[in-house]
């Protein structure tokens, strides 16, 4: 079987686990956990979110959290990417007001999802991008895209795969460096996550692809298992598998990065990250949400 050498792992937990977790945590707090996956070697960390405070109560403040990391993490982790979402213009200027390096647009391939997360069609949403790129193009930030729902919808339930090429080749044509495909519900299994990569793929290169797999079902690190063997060497994941999703209810966090990095391990996958430093870090966000840890690598280290 072919498998990549190295494999680049988007720590995603400060943004898509913590929008998603009951305790708002404050600056320091998120600080505290950004700074522990830096130091264990994570070279890509979604922050924060500049959405709606309204629509996201727990991603306000981003600009506090940037502004923090960029005076004192990124001096001390000169080549780790802290990166930000942004829905539209509104949003995209509070990131580069606050020094944001990159940052992430976020579409779906389900008209209904689109509309509760973010208020708009998937046209409307694709056309507000426009001012996000054209900022982000000269201000030299990188533009990272993600189709929600690729593998299920909560409110249409199938997905046509051919609508997750149409959007994701619309956010490469925009400018988007990579486009991560979202199982929002962590519904896919390995056999729809080879038919969606089998259509992807005749016709979108594997390097503009990474996946983004919550582990609802238990099927996450299958679904990268079989991507890994389809070719993608871009990985999503989240700290003890923190958090959800707002807009799709009973969605659990995505794969724990401990997890994913476990199996990397095993496959003799290069990633660049340091478990033990991890598994802290994993420990400490989750005594401080006061939760159970969602990764079965910090569960199986803790008990032995
Ligand atoms: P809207 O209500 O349609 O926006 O929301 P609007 O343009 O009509 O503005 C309404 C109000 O929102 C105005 O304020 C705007 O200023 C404000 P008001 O006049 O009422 O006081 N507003 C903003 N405030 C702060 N930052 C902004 C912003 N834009 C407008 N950027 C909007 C549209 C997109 C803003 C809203 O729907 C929203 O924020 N949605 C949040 C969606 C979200 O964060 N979802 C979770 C992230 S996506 C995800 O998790 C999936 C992913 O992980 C992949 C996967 O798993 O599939 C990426
Ligand atoms: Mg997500």
């Amino acid at each position: 079987m072919n498998y990549p050498e190295t494999v680049k792992v988007v720590e995603v937990g400060p943004r898509d686990g913590l929008q998603n977790e009951k305790t708002a945590l404050d600056t320091e707090a998120k600080l505290h956990l950004i700074s522990q996956l830096a130091d264990a070697g994570l070279k890509t960390i979604e922050s924060g979110s500049f959405v709606s405070p309204k629509w996201v109560p727990q991603m306000a403040g981003s600009e506090e959290v940037f502004e923090a990391i960029n005076s004192r993490l990124q001096p001390i982790y000169p080549n780790t990417i802290f990166s930000a979402l942004t829905p539209n213009d509104f949003g995209m200027a509070r990131a580069i007001e606050c020094g944001v390096k990159e940052v992430a647009v976020f579409a779906a391939a389900s008209e209904s999802f689109s509309q509760k997360n973010i208020n708009c069609s998937i046209k409307e949403s694709l056309e507000r991008f426009v001012p996000v790129m054209k900022k982000a193009y000269s201000s030299k930030i990188p533009v990272r895209g993600y189709v929600s729902c690729v593998l299920g919808c909560p409110y249409e339930g199938s997905i046509d795969p051919r609508q997750v090429a149409i959007v994701t080749q619309e956010l490469l044509d925009m400018g988007c460096y990579e486009v991560s495909l979202g199982d929002t519900i962590g519904i896919g299994t390995p056999a729809s996550t080879s038919t969606l990569l089998t259509s992807l793929l005749s016709s979108i290169p594997a390097s503009k692809l990474a996946m983004h797999m919550h582990d609802t079902y238990g099927q996450a690190l299958a679904n990268i298992l079989i991507s890994l063997q389809m070719g993608i060497s871009v990985f999503d994941s989240a700290v003890a598998g923190l958090g959800g999703c707002p807009y799709a209810k009973g969605a659990s966090g995505n794969v724990a990065t401990e997890d994913l990095i476990y199996m990397l391990d095993g496959l003799a996958i290069e990633h660049g990250v340091e478990m033990q430093k991890l598994l802290q870090a994993s420990t400490a966000i989750s005594l401080k949400l006061n939760r159970n840890n969602g990764s079965k690598v910090s569960y199986a280290y803790s008990s032995t």
